[in-house]
């Protein structure tokens, strides 16, 4: 794998559009989130954020409600700028920050559990990372053993704790028609998704290998797809258009220990 700074999922040229583009092209996107966002209510009071970069799609107000966000990332330039973009915004309240450089997800997604274990009652939120393991991983389909193998490690990581991630589902260079957040009961099935967001598109065009109009981002399966989703519109640099689906839980049973 690359340097942090220069990995495939973010690094510095993610920085540079963070830079460019958050407070105009992503404005829709952030907002709309940050709408969504606000209506999960986790009792935890600590986070975890898994893949924080520099912050760039959430609003910072969303971190008022913790005291304690630790956020794994492997960047340390993303650690600066989340910082300093925390830092800058006129909060009521600031969380205690901190930043875990090392992974404990893709070379054994069981790290996670422990760790979040060892954090006590934390939630935990998969801030737009998930959809970016086939990348990460060179994954062209949902059965590839590692991906196999962090679904796992994230079902037992959300089990007893609040939990929440928006996540790529597809991308390409077609603008989905939307209004967002765009909700539904369930997660929507991959004709579906073309079928309300692309109309006009063949129902087969989401694929893995890249080869259809749009690219599959391979997230299913590691959320309960029985649960309310979300679908926003991220026009990630100009003409290019990530559908993003959003979901979450909170915890039910009281915290162990
Ligand atoms: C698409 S970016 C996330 C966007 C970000 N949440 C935002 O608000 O702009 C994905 C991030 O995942 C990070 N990442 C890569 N490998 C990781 C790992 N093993 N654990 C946690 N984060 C990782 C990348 O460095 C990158 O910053």
């Amino acid at each position: 794998m690359s340097a942090a700074w220069l990995n495939e999922a973010g690094g510095l040229r993610y920085h540079f559009r963070g830079l460019r583009y958050a407070e105009n092209l992503w404005a829709p996107f952030r907002f709309a989130l940050a709408e969504w966002l606000y209506a999960w209510q986790p009792p935890e009071k600590k986070l975890v954020v898994v893949g924080a970069s520099g912050g760039w799609c959430v609003q910072p107000f969303f971190f008022e409600r913790f005291t304690d966000v630790l956020c794994l990332e492997p960047d340390p330039v993303a650690h600066f700028l989340f910082r300093r973009r925390l830092a800058r915004a006129p909060l009521e309240a600031r969380p205690r920050l901190r930043f875990e450089s090392r992974d404990h997800l893709l070379a054994d997604p069981t790290a996670l559990v422990r760790l979040l274990d060892g954090e006590g009652d934390v939630a935990v939120l998969f801030m737009n990372i998930l959809g970016q393991l086939r990348v990460l991983f060179g994954a062209d389909a949902a059965d590839d053993a590692k991906l196999a193998r962090v679904r796992e490690a994230v079902a037992e990581a959300t089990r007893s704790r609040s939990w929440a991630s928006f996540h790529d589902r597809v991308s390409g260079a077609m603008a989905p028609q939307i209004e967002q957040p765009a909700r539904s009961a369930v997660r929507l099935t991959d004709a579906e998704i073309v079928r309300r967001f692309f109309p006009g598109v063949e129902p087969e065009a989401a694929r893995a290998d890249g080869s259809g109009e749009l690219l599959d981002h391979l997230t299913g399966g590691f959320f309960p797809a029985d649960r309310p989703h979300a679908y926003f519109s991220w026009e990630l640099m100009p003409g290019v258009f990530h559908l993003i689906e959003a979901t979450c839980g909170v915890r039910r049973a009281s915290p162990a220990g």
